[in-house]
């Protein structure tokens, strides 16, 4: 009989795709994936919510640690298991993801309901781990401390035919004292250029059009060069010359021209930038490269510049600000989102009065606000947590009202335009709905047959829902 696996992602982008990846190889050594959810996306792309866990054999959670909140959540889902396995003493419970990293056979102690444990460089293992704990029943890891915990697999599960999440890099090289991933996530590691390509384009022959390109930092990737990118030489637009840098490795703004190459790819994204090396070379290959996303998101974390220095953000504002200006001057629709910490370390009034001011003049599109949390064993866990739990709360919620102004502002000028969006899918709710996005990735509802979901349709924005616009279809469909 097959065991029924459920699974449940807590983290980013990249633990989604890690789920994929884990999906793909449990389907293919003859488990069933009985349930599939994700809990914590940040808004918009949303939580889709649900457990359905109910009937499972196996409950794999892939945890997130970036956050305290992200940790709680899977300790109150462990202690909830362990009373479920006291009538069910079978049932298998399993961790994978960042806080497997982050506390490795720790837990095994503190949770004995716990059964196994596997690293993000270890996903390929996972079938022959949980056969280990259904027949030995003791608990069991594996967490492998080198290697690139990028797995490219066709055997990945995505939820949509049409777009694929692609990692390029991982790990973090940059200091951040708030931040957990360099501990979780280890060293910078970038997959080879060539690597991938191939898969990029193994995508778009498999139907995918809207690829989306994970990393940490992503656009510190520094590829080596390969037999690929030298074939490339002189291919580039405007005779441009795509070669390797003075090291010898392939740069971001180089890959996505390569892969900008690739005929079936039609929407390249890239998610999350550094704006230390958010650079000109940059902005002018998206410029010039209309498949890439015209939406930009780059961290700010905080407004005044003494608090940037005590995050160690390596950027003043005014350098920040100056890199928005010159993006917005090259790329003029672009829509640009960012995150924001409230109520870091030493953060007074005026720091946060000073990011406020930082949201009217920079007028995001969006701004995913969070409360500063401690994250044990980084820097900035020897810094005095010092702002009372309900001034980051307040400062969070004077944050967000600002930003949904200002959303709601910039949404009005995008009204009686007509765009292109890419249908993604049916709206469950109402059929003969369809939800897509522009390049901006700004999200349209419009009406249309199901047969539209996977192609481009020009649209005209008729109006402002309240998390999404409403539009309506400018020529006939083609069903391409
Ligand atoms: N470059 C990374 C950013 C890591 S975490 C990426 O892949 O997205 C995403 C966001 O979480 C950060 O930009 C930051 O705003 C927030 N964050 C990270 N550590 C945090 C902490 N200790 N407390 C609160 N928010 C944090
Ligand atoms: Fe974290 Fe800063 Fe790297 S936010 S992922 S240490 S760039």
């Amino acid at each position: 009989m097959k065991l029924k696996v459920a699974i449940k992602s807590f983290g980013c982008q990249m633990n989604v795709y890690d789920s994929e990846v884990a999906r793909g190889f449990l389907s293919d050594a003859g488990f069933e994936i009985y349930s599939e959810s994700e809990e914590s996306l940040p808004a918009p792309s949303a939580a889709q919510g649900g457990g359905g866990e109910e009937n499972a054999d196996v409950i794999l959670m892939n945890t997130c640690s970036v956050r305290e909140h992200a940790e709680e959540r899977v300790y109150g889902r462990l202690g909830m298991l362990g009373k479920v396995k006291k009538t069910k003493p079978d049932l298998i419970v399993g961790l994978m993801g960042c806080m497997v990293e982050e506390h490795r056979e720790k837990l095994f102690k503190r949770f004995p309901q716990l059964d196994f444990m596997i690293g993000t460089r270890n996903i390929k293992e996972l079938p022959g781990l949980i056969e280990e704990v259904r027949k030995n029943r003791r608990q069991v890891a594996q967490i492998r401390q080198d290697g690139l915990s990028i797995e490219y697999s066709d055997l990945a599960k995505r939820s949509s035919p049409h777009q694929a999440w692609l990692p390029i890099m991982t790990g973090c090289d940059k200091v951040c004292t708030f931040c957990i991933v360099p501990i979780t996530r280890g060293a910078e590691v970038s997959m080879p250029a060539r690597e991938v390509y191939r898969e990029a384009s193994r995508l778009a022959a498999d139907g995918v059009k809207w690829v989306t390109l994970l990393g940490q930092n992503v656009n510190s990737y520094r590829g080596n060069p390969s037999a690929r990118a030298a074939s490339f030489e002189g291919a580039g637009d405007g005779g441009k010359v795509l070669i390797a840098d003075g090291k010898g490795e392939i740069t971001f703004p180089r890959l996505l021209e390569m892969l900008c190459e690739i005929e079936g790819l039609k929407r390249i994204s890239f998610t999350t930038s550094h704006p230390h090396d958010a650079t000109e070379d940059l902005f002018q290959v998206i410029r010039r490269n209309p498949k890439i996303s015209r939406r930009f998101h780059l961290p700010l974390q905080s407004g005044s510049d003494r608090i940037l220095k005590r995050m160690k953000r390596l950027h003043t504002y005014d350098e920040y600000l100056a890199s928005i200006r010159r993006l917005r001057e090259l790329v003029p629709d672009i829509s640009i989102t960012t995150d924001i910490i409230a109520g870091f370390s030493g953060e007074t009034e005026e720091d946060h009065l000073t990011t406020l001011r930082a949201f009217e003049e920079i007028r995001y599109d969006a701004a995913y606000i969070y409360k500063y949390s401690v994250r044990p064993g980084t820097p900035a866990a020897k810094l005095s947590d010092d702002v009372p739990q309900e001034i980051k709360a307040r400062r969070n919620a004077e944050l967000l009202d600002l930003q949904k102004k200002i959303s709601r502002e910039n949404a009005q000028k995008w009204i009686g335009r007509e765009v292109t969006v890419f249908a993604e899918a049916v709206t469950a709710k109402k059929t003969g709905q369809i939800l897509g996005s522009t390049v901006q990735d700004k999200k349209v509802v419009f009406e249309g047959p199901a047969g539209l979901v996977g192609t481009f349709q020009e649209i005209r924005i008729t109006g402002l829902r309240n998390d999404a616009f409403s539009g309506e279809i400018v020529t006939a469909p083609a069903l391409l």
